[in-house]
Formats: C-alpha cells, sequence, structure tokens
C-alpha cells in the first residue's frame, strides 16, 4: 500500500462497530437465554473468529449486513465441537472463550495464527487451574487443550497483569461457578461488566474489586454497539494535525475506561469537541468533531504520559507515537510493557517504523520517546499488526514524499474499511 502526505482531511464519518464490545455482544449473547438481535456488529476479522468460534461450539447464528443474531444457548449450553476452534489472530476470541469453555463438562482445543501461538495464555490458565479446568498449553501459549468442567470453583483472584482480557475470561468462568467469584485489578475496559448488567446480571463492584454469582443468569435483549473509539483514534489524530480538516466521527464509543485518548489529545493541543452525549446499552456514546491546527502547543508541562492511564489508551499508544512527531516539545511513553506481548512488539515496531520515517526516537523497555520531527516518506513494515498499519497510514499523511506500508492488509483484523475512508477523505 502507498500512501501520498495529506494537506488536509474531510468528511462526515460513521465508522462500524467497536471490536471490544462486538466480541462481548457474540460471547454473552450465546450465553444468555433467549434470541438476540446485534446492530452494527464489528467488521473485524476478529469478531468474525469469535462468531465461527461460537458456531462450531453448536450455536446458531445469522448475519445480515453488519446485524447478527444470535440464538442463546444458556451458560453450561454448548455442544462439544468436532474440530478444533481458530480464533485466528484474536487474544479477545481466546481468552474470553477460554473463560467460557473452563466451566463446559467436554474437552475443546483453541488454535491462533502465529502472532497469537506466541502471545502469553499464562495469565488464562493460572486462575482457570485454580478454578478446577486443566488446561495443557505449549510453554505457556497456544494451542490450549482445555479440560472443562461444571461446576467450576468459586475464586478470589488479585489479577497481576492489568489486563481486560483477563479479568473478562475470569468473570465468564465464575458464571459457571459454585458461589461467589471476585476478581481484583486496576481499572480496565469495564465493557464485560456493563454488557453482564444490559443482561439482568448483578455485577458487584467494591473498591477495585468486581465479583459474579455462579447461579447468575442471562436474559436475552438486544444491542446496539457504538462505533469504535480505537478505529477513531486513526482520523483524530490526522485530523488533529493537518490544518484546515473538519471532519464528524458520530456515534462513537466513550465508555471512560477506553477514551483517555480524547483526554491526552486534547492535553497536547488538539481540538475535539463531543456532542449528542448519550447512553446507548449501558455504553456512553456521543458525536467527534475534530478542527485541524498546525503546531500543536501541549497545555502541560509534562510530556510523558505513563501509570494508571496507559490500561484505558493501551491500543492507541501506536498512533499517539505519530502524534508526538507533530507536537511541541514530542512525547514519552511509560509503564507499557503490555504493548511488547500485543499483536507484535509493538514498542520495536513503532521505534523502528519512526526511525525509518526520520524521526528522532528512543526506546526504552516499556515504552519510548519520540521528538517533534520532521517526518520523510519511507518503505514501513506492519509487521503483521493492524493497528501500526493504520498509525503509519496516519505518519504517511504527515511526510515529506510517499509511503509503502508492507503487509498494509493486516488492517482488517480490526478494521479492514479503514484505507477506503482514509482515501474518500483526505485532500493531497
Ligand atoms: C481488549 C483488551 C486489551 C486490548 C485488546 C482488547 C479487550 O487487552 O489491548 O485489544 O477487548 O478486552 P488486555 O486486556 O490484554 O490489555
Amino acid at each position: 500500500m502507498k500512501i501520498k502526505p495529506a494537506r488536509f482531511l474531510e468528511g462526515k464519518l460513521i465508522l462500524p462497530g467497536d471490536k471490544s464490545i462486538s466480541h462481548r455482544a457474540a460471547l454473552l449473547s450465546a450465553m444468555a437465554t433467549g434470541d438476540v438481535r446485534v446492530e452494527n456488529f464489528a467488521t473485524s476479522a476478529d469478531c468474525a473468529s469469535t462468531l465461527s468460534c461460537l458456531k462450531g461450539l453448536g450455536v446458531e447464528i445469522y448475519k445480515e449486513n453488519s446485524t447478527v443474531f444470535v440464538k442463546g444457548v444458556g451458560k453450561k449450553g454448548f455442544q462439544k465441537p468436532p474440530t478444533a476452534l481458530d480464533c485466528g489472530n484474536s487474544g479477545t476470541t481466546m481468552r474470553l472463550l477460554s473463560g467460557i469453555l473452563a466451566g463446559q463438562n467436554f474437552d475443546s482445543v483453541l488454535t491462533g495464527d502465529e502472532s497469537l501461538s506466541r502471545r502469553p495464555m499464562k495469565r488464562i490458565i493460572a486462575p482457570l487451574e485454580l478454578m478446577g479446568a486443566k488446561i495443557d498449553a505449549e510453554n505457556g501459549c497456544a494451542p490450549l487443550k482445555i479440560r472443562g468442567v461444571n461446576p467450576l470453583k468459586a475464586i478470589s483472584y488479585d489479577l497481576p497483569v492489568a489486563s481486560a482480557q483477563v479479568k473478562s475470561c475470569v468473570l465468564l468462568a465464575g458464571l459457571n461457578a459454585n458461589g461467589k467469584t471476585s476478581i481484583s485489578s486496576e481499572p480496565t475496559r469495564d465493557h464485560t461488566e456493563r454488557m453482564l448488567r444490559w443482561f439482568g446480571v448483578d455485577v458487584e463492584e467494591n473498591g477495585g474489586t468486581i465479583s459474579v454469582s455462579g447461579d447468575a443468569i442471562l436474559t436475552a435483549r438486544d444491542l446496539q454497539i457504538p462505533s469504535d473509539i480505537s478505529s477513531a483514534a486513526f482520523f483524530l489524530v490526522a485530523a488533529g494535525c493537518l490544518k484546515d480538516s473538519e471532519i464528524v466521527l458520530a456515534n462513537v464509543g466513550l465508555n471512560p475506561t477506553r477514551a483517555a485518548i480524547l483526554e491526552v489529545l486534547r492535553k497536547f493541543g488538539a481540538e475535539i469537541e463531543v456532542f449528542d452525549a448519550r447512553e446507548t446499552c449501558n455504553e456512553p456514546t456521543g458525536n467527534l468533531r475534530v478542527s485541524g491546527k498546525a503546531n500543536l502547543q501541549p497545555k502541560t508541562n509534562s510530556n510523558i504520559i505513563g501509570g494508571e492511564i496507559i490500561a484505558n489508551l493501551i491500543d492507541e499508544i501506536p498512533i499517539l507515537a505519530v502524534f508526538g512527531t507533530q507536537i511541541e516539545g514530542g512525547l514519552e511513553i511509560r509503564d507499557a510493557a503490555e504493548l511488547r506481548v500485543k499483536e507484535s512488539d509493538r514498542i520495536k515496531a513503532v521505534v523502528e517504523n519512526l526511525r525509518r520515517m526520520n524521526a528522532q526516537v528512543e526506546e526504552f523497555a516499556d515504552g519510548f520517546r519520540v521528538e517533534k520531527s520532521d517526518l520523510k516518506g519511507a518503505p514501513v513494515d506492519s509487521f503483521g499488526d493492524h493497528r501500526i498499519a493504520m498509525s503509519f497510514a496516519v505518519a504517511a499523511l504527515f511526510a515529506k514524499g510517499e509511503t509503502e506500508i508492507k503487509g498494509a492488509e493486516s488492517a482488517g483484523v480490526s478494521f479492514p474499511e479503514f484505507f477506503d475512508i482514509l482515501q474518500k477523505i483526505a485532500r493531497g
């Protein structure tokens, strides 16, 4: 994929449904009693992996454009899959589904692509084994052979990493346990808790501890998914930094555990307005208007981002790295070592690509520092990672000369329409 620089962005966009929420919509609807109609289901390849795994477990699912119909089978109603379930590139599919499968009375095998087969799974194996399931893995990685039991043992568990995937895995297993399962963790995205409540489950929250009861029942109820703020982030940065841009993004998910990107972009001088804020199926949503400015000036003394906020913008850090090249004083990211075990080593990937584009960057074990830089078009690599591909397409808009992105098709993992939309709204 070759991308030329742009002068500004212009247009009104309705982006596809949120990936994180769509995974949960499919999984929780399958665990519910009754039928669920899900509108604006994500178009991402990752969410298609979740649907195909559920079909392999005997769940009836129909799809019509972006509307998905799921016939719930109840918490224990899944069927032993005839073959291994392929989670593709999707960590969310593998980790959340493991929580459900641990509490079924049959064995199942979860596989993934090369990238997913390198990602750490001990973080879910440990709590699920404490609950009584048995899981065989290869050096803590997929393929996972899960020997489920029902009921599982309820546990109280302190999460060693701030991970919504692990938290959700244990919560879903807790729905098939004999008592109350509690998880204590740093704040992470709370879509699972919100959607369980939407389906009538009592989710207790006490300080940083979240609990569910094994006798909870999920009652089917239709869902509408807001647009994905992590997909919106690429256009927020592109339009925010290109003078004369004016874009509107409608119906974007603004859950506070996901929306920290807005706070950061504004803090560093981007002009983003939220209007028509509302709630859709327990999820805060709203419309965003971005007005581009040249030479963004930070409204803060510190150009370092680290600590608790990192979990709330973990997927936006690659595009923040690109943003850092456009702001006075640059940007430093810390406490983000988790980036090294995402779809690629995202610290290494952004550092290498930014250097190829003439940016001045320093790499740390838990992050990086990027200086304000004049970017130059260059050959860059997605490293097979969707968010790296899209981040460097935005970098290409800011650069002098053309940029070629190797493996740009990986964008389809979360946002297949990305390059078409970019072409429509970018003005050269
Ligand atoms: C996700 C949680 C995050 C995020 C991933 C999606 C989710 O991962 O990076 O893209 O849907 O729960 P961790 O929970 O492992 O940090």
